[in-house]
């Protein structure tokens, strides 16, 4: 980890060049790919010779669902580039990332806007109408408050959201929308270990501020898309096939993140507000937990270990 220096108080401009190696890294890992190469478009036929019927598409409507939402979730992209844009400021190395991000996000809707099409999955005029709706509507993520609390929100949101696009592609049944969610999916891992590595610095930096940003974020986390029409009942479709669930986002995206990589219980030398917000932290990730353990969890639920009643918190 490159060496912080704390003299300035302004996380962006002491993180910039932690921000530029790791844009680095991402830049040497991340591999070209092309939408074309993963859409069947040997399947195409035109809408206008053949109007499209609700039975052209073998794929079950739980599979249909989850793509819909993953799709018009990647299709608000210019209010997260706004937002990130906003958060981060915009200047060298944090510029460069938003705008190269940007352009990566972009391929996902094209891809998988692509494919849909192209296989019939989804009625391709209420799909359109619906991106309008919820374009021109436009979903800014609330309740970030700054940098901080930004990269928090932001390394949640992309970790849930490879495993989201992952779990969809396997439950399609249809190998060629799993490649091509993997193939997203991977992109996600990239943007997620990118802003985990981020904030990774960002609390050397300022171990206590970062926790505060972990308690907001933590405790008022939601997906993006949840301002689209009939979200609530998307969702519950989705947790109910272990797409996405709060087991899932317990398990998979908090424990990981929160315990393995910032070390969460370990910080050292936190302010009481950042003690305090670390204890309502854990305790509410031990009611989670609890909760998503009555709940039932995803379709597929981890057994439990002796490692889980030995631990002293439920991650
Ligand atoms: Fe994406
Ligand atoms: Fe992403």
């Amino acid at each position: 980890m490159t060496a912080l220096n704390t003299a300035s108080p302004d996380p962006l401009v002491e993180l910039e060049p932690l921000v530029a190696s790791l844009l680095d890294r991402h830049l040497a890992t991340a591999k070209e790919w092309f939408p074309h190469e993963y859409v069947p478009w040997e399947l195409g036929r035109s809408f206008n010779d053949a109007p499209w019927e609700a039975g052209d598409s073998g794929l079950s409507a739980v599979a249909r669902t989850a793509l819909e939402l993953n799709l018009l979730t990647e299709d608000n992209l210019p209010y997260y580039h706004l937002a990130i844009w906003n958060l981060f400021g915009g200047q060298k190395a944090w510029g460069e990332w938003a705008r190269r991000w940007t352009a990566e996000e972009g391929r996902h809707s094209i891809a998988i806007r692509d494919y849909l099409l192209v296989t019939r999955a989804v009625d391709p005029v209420a799909l359109e109408r619906e991106r309008m709706e919820h374009v021109s509507r436009g979903y800014y993520p609330r309740g970030i408050t700054g940098a901080l609390d930004g990269l928090v929100y932001v390394t949640l949101q992309e970790l849930a959201t490879r495993i989201a696009h992952r779990n969809t592609g396997a439950i399609t049944g249809d190998p060629v929308a799993e490649r091509l969610l993997i193939r997203v999916a991977l992109d996600e891992n990239l943007h997620y270990t990118f802003y985990r590595d981020v904030a990774a610095g960002a609390i050397e930096l300022d171990p206590s501020a970062m926790v505060l940003a972990m308690q907001r974020q933590v405790m008022g986390f939601a997906m993006p898309g949840l301002e689209l029409r009939s979200f609530r009942q998307r969702a519950i479709t989705i947790a109910a096939a272990g797409i996405y669930d709060l087991r899932i986002h317990h398990e998979q995206v908090l424990c990981p993140v929160l315990f393995k990589h910032w070390r969460l219980p370990e910080l050292r030398g936190l302010s009481d507000d950042a003690e305090r917000a670390r204890d309502t932290l854990l305790a509410f990730l031990d009611g989670l937990a609890a909760t998503s353990a009555n709940l039932g969890g995803s379709a597929n639920p981890r057994p439990a270990t002796a490692a889980d009643s030995s631990s002293q918190h439920a991650c």
